[in-house]
Order: C-alpha cells, then structure tokens, then sequence
C-alpha cells in the first residue's frame, strides 16, 4: 500500500460521554466487533470491573508496569481505526480534554434514560470548539427511558445540534423490538439473549412489512406516527453540516445487548473523515505533505518509581513515522532519535515500526517532552498550541516547612509549564501564593504526590470555594475593540486572575454566576478555553 493509501484509511475518534453511560461497554463491543478481543469482557483484566480504562494509577501500583490503553487500534473493513480513550470516572482530567484535539471525530454516547448529562456537554464543547463530526449513539434502549423525540430535542435544545436519526427504535424497555434504519432502509428485529438481529430488507418505512414483522400494533403504530414526523420536521441528511460538525447522524440501541453496535460502526466507516489538515504557524499542515510531524497531546507518568519513564502520546500530523528516526524537537531546538514508540493494543503494547498521519504513537519519554510540543523530521513549524481547558477544582496550596516556600514555588511553576497544573496569580496576593487549578481530583493527587516525591516537599491543599474559570475577550462586534483581544477590565465586580501566560482570567464558584457577567459586559465573551 501506498503512503497516501495508508494515510486515506486512518480513521481516529473518541467516544464522549457522562460516567456510567455505557463507555466502557460499548468500547468492549466496538474492540470484539474489531476483532480486536476473543470475548467482549476480556479487556476488564484481572483486577476487576473498568481495568480497561485509563486506571492506570492502581493498575501500574499493582502491577508495577505501565500498562495502558489510552489509544486503541484496529482494523474494521480496510480502515485503521485509532480509538481514544478519555478517561472519565475518577481519572477524568485535563488529558481528557487534551485527547479530544487528537481526535478527527467524536462519538457521542448518551444514555437514553437521561438525555445529554453535564460531562457530555462539557466534552462536546471541546469539540465543538474544533468543529469536528460528531455521532450520536443512544445507549440502553433495553430500558425504559426517553422518547426518541425528546432525547432529539434534549441534543437539539442543550447543544445547538442538529440531530439525523440513522436508525428509529421500535418500542423500548422489555418491549423494545428493533431498529429501523432510514438510510439503508432495513428492519433490525432484535431477541434478548441472542446476539445476532434478524435482517430484512423492506422499501422504506411504509413498508406493509413492517407492521407484520413487528407484530404489535401499538408499537408499530407509535413508531409510524414518529418517523412521519422526522421525515417533515428534520433537517435532511448534508454532508457538508455534519464534516463541520453541525449535524449529528443519530442511532440507537444497546451496547448491553449488543444491539446497534454494528450499525453505528458500519456508519462509523462509512461517513468518518480521514485524517484532516492541522493549524500550525507556518498554516495548515496536509497529512500528505512530504515531510513528518506530529504532536504531543498528552504525557503519563509513570507512578512507579522502578518505572521512572512516561509515555508521551503523539498525533502524527503529517507524513510517515518510522521506529529509530531522527526528529527534530521544536521547542528544544534539538535533535532527537526516537528509538522507542509504541502502539497500544486493547492489552499490550506493542512496538511499531511504521505509524502515518492520524495515528497515535506512545514514545518513551525520559523528561524530553511537554504537552503540545512539535516535532517534525527537519521542517521547521510548531503547531497550535494545545488550549488550557476551565479547571474544576480549586485550591491554594500550604506548606509544612515555611523556608521551602520558593522551592515549592518553583515546583508548581514547573508542573504548571508541563501541563499538570493550571495556576492563576490573583492580583490581590501576588506571584508567591498563586491559585492552583486542576480539571479533575487524579490531577490532584499526582500534585501532591510528585511535589512528595520528585521535590520533597511536604504539602497540604487548601480547597477554595470555585469551579469555573473563564477567559474573557472582545466579541465579533464590540465596537472599537479588537475581537478575541482581552480586556484590561471586566465590570460587575469580578477579579481578573493572571493565567500561566499572563491572559486574564475571571473564577467564579458556579457557572451560573456567569451570567451576571455576560449581561454587565455585553461586549464580551466568557471562553472555556484560554490560549
Ligand atoms: P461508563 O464506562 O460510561 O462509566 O459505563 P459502563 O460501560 O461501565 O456502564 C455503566 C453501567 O451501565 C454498567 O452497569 C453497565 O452494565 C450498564 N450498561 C451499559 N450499557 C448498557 C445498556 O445498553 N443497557 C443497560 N441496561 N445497561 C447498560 P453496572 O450495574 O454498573 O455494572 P454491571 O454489573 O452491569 O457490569
């Protein structure tokens, strides 16, 4: 195969969704339908339930090796699909937003009981910011939950996108019979119990077979009355729409049960974007150009001290990577070769000899690398630099012994730089007492844990009362001002902290305190990004 060949069938997404909407099964389900794993449930691993994400930290202590799957790989229908996980649960954190820039494309999971929940929203923001596609799966349609309309408007209303429902459910909960698929125009008949649906083909949804299949007329008949009205009311399928990720292919059914994990991945292959061109300082990168380059969206540290090595995760931008070759580390201005990079498999690494634009490669990283550093065999180009996302959580931090309070400083001042944390200087109390904010608690125990550890200093977190930061700047049309600059001021009381590159930055304790701002600075907007 060609590079361009190779290079047209990387296929890199993630799945976004809110703790205990099915992640981690339905990823079980995708890797068994890749092939990837004998039996659905091999990748939990011995210690349990949820091994096969990113809880590393009690994995690598208990097993004292760095065993990950942050990306995994696979093969479906000839293309060479990237998974991403983001880590959600207790490790969800500032790497789950920085892999979502990783990736060309989102599938949004959503349990049908519930609708579009609050990490769910947060996620698809950072998509949104990039404009990617976006999928939608309904997950647990074995249960009773929403009506199909309602969960529409749910995504309609909550995230401004317009939904293309793929697939329409007949019935729900313990009489949930199947999926009808619009565009394929097939009848899925679905038995608990039995993987496998019952296929047919009909001619559309007005087929006379579907109501004898079905065989329930008071699904059947709900199910009819609904898809006339999806035929009239919602926006037609536009590819244009859903490659800027305005319109979002809708499908439903159960990652328990297996039912519609197919159709989304045949949909998956069929409509997904391969790798895209990449914003840097000397314009767009094509993934076809002839040089190599790539960037480091997220590192891993390693927690075990016989282990000292991280793992820094590299999107390949453009180009071919090869195992051994010399690159060129832009930030540092130096030559690098890398001898070791790895892929990641749903169990075990695995070395790679070769990896194209769009993948994901692992390299072994003895202190080299920070997040969003650029390295390319010889062009000389940095791309965009990775946004720093609103921490969650907020604190200030004390220390035992008052002599090391420099050193401490000087410690958080370096995690800070590498991506662990986010500090802002509050103008009231100066440099040498700076807020510390993470996105999510992990970030806070590998705080203390590495100030312990790798600085020796004995620290104590003080929780302060707030949640959001956000990054004002001058809209489109604030008359003589220039837009997206920042201001030297914000009106309606609020304390412009100093972010790591010296951005203004207003924390509040809620998001709704926004709104207060938003009405007393109407020339502003509140960003959940800052660069
Ligand atoms: P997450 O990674 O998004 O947090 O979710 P996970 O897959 O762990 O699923 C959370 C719970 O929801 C699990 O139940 C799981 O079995 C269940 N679940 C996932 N998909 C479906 C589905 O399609 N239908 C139904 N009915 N349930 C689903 P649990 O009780 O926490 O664990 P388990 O004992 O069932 O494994």
């Amino acid at each position: 195969m060609t590079k361009t060949e190779e290079i047209k069938r990387r296929r890199t997404f993630a799945i976004i969704s809110h703790p205990d909407a099915g992640k981690t099964t339905i990823t079980e389900k995708i890797l068994y339908l890749g092939n990837i794993i004998r039996e659905a449930g091999e990748v939990h691993g011995k210690a349990g339930k949820k091994a096969a994400t990113s809880d590393w930290m009690t994995m690598e202590r208990e097993r004292g090796v760095s065993i990950t799957s942050s990306v995994m790989q696979f093969e479906y229908r000839g293309f060479r699909v990237n998974l991403l996980d983001t880590p959600g649960h207790k490790d969800f954190g500032e790497d789950t937003y920085r892999t979502l820039i990783a990736a060309d494309s989102a599938a949004m999971l959503i349990d049908a009981g519930k609708g579009v929940e609050e990490r769910t929203r947060k996620l698809f923001e950072v998509c949104h910011l990039r404009s990617i596609p976006i999928y939608t799966f309904a997950n647990k349609m074995d249960r009773e939950g929403k009506e199909p309309l309602e969960l529409i408007d749910d995504v309609e209303n909550t995230l401004g996108l317009h939904c293309y429902p793929v697939t329409w459910p007949i019935g729900m909960g313990d009489r949930f019979k199947g999926l009808y698929h619009r565009l394929d125009k097939k009848l899925y008949l679905y038995t608990k119990g039995e993987e496998d649906p019952v296929v047919h083909d009909v001619t559309g949804y007005n087929d006379p077979k579907i109501k004898e299949l079905v065989n329930y007329d008071e699904l059947y008949d709900k199910f009819y009355e609904d898809i006339e009205l999806l035929e009239g009311a919602l926006m037609p399928w536009d590819q244009e729409a859903f490659m800027s990720g305005k319109l979002t292919p809708m499908t439903f059914g159960s990652a328990k049960f297996t039912w519609g994990v197919d159709i989304f991945l045949d949909l998956y292959a069929k409509y997904s974007p391969e790798p895209m061109p990449r914003k840097a300082n000397i314009g767009e990168v094509d993934p076809h150009a002839d040089f190599f380059s790539g960037f480091v969206f997220k590192i891993q540290a390693n927690m075990d001290k016989r282990h000292r090595d991280r793992v820094a995760f590299l999107r390949v931008c453009s180009g071919e990577f090869q195992r051994g070759m010399k690159v060129q580390h832009q930030r540092l201005g130096r030559e690098l070769r890398l001898a070791y990079a790895n892929t990641f498999m749903a169990r075990d690494r695995e070395t790679v000899d070769q990896a194209f634009a769009g993948d994901i490669v692992g390299i072994i990283d003895t202190g080299n690398f920070q997040i969003g550093d650029t390295i390319t065999d010889g062009k000389k180009l940095t791309y965009d630099e990775m946004p720093r996302f609103s921490p969650e959580c907020f604190a200030r931090l004390a220390i035992k012994d008052p002599l090391k309070r420099k050193q401490m400083q000087k410690a958080v001042g370096q995690l800070s730089e590498e991506g662990a944390v986010q500090i802002f200087i509050d103008p009231r109390v100066g440099e040498q007492d700076p807020v510390i904010g993470v996105v999510g608690e992990l970030q806070f125990d590998v705080l203390l844990y590495r100030l312990n550890e790798e600085y020796n200093l004995d620290v104590k977190l003080e929780r302060l009362p707030l949640s959001v930061a956000r990054w004002p700047r001058y809209k489109e049309d604030a008359p003589g001002q220039k837009a997206g600059l920042p201001p030297e001021s914000i009106k309606g009381g609020g304390i412009l902290y100093q972010d790591s590159k010296e951005q203004p930055v207003v924390l509040l304790a809620k998001e709704w305190d926004l709104q207060w701002l938003l009405k007393e600075n109407p020339n502003l907007e509140f960003s959940f990004t800052g660069n």
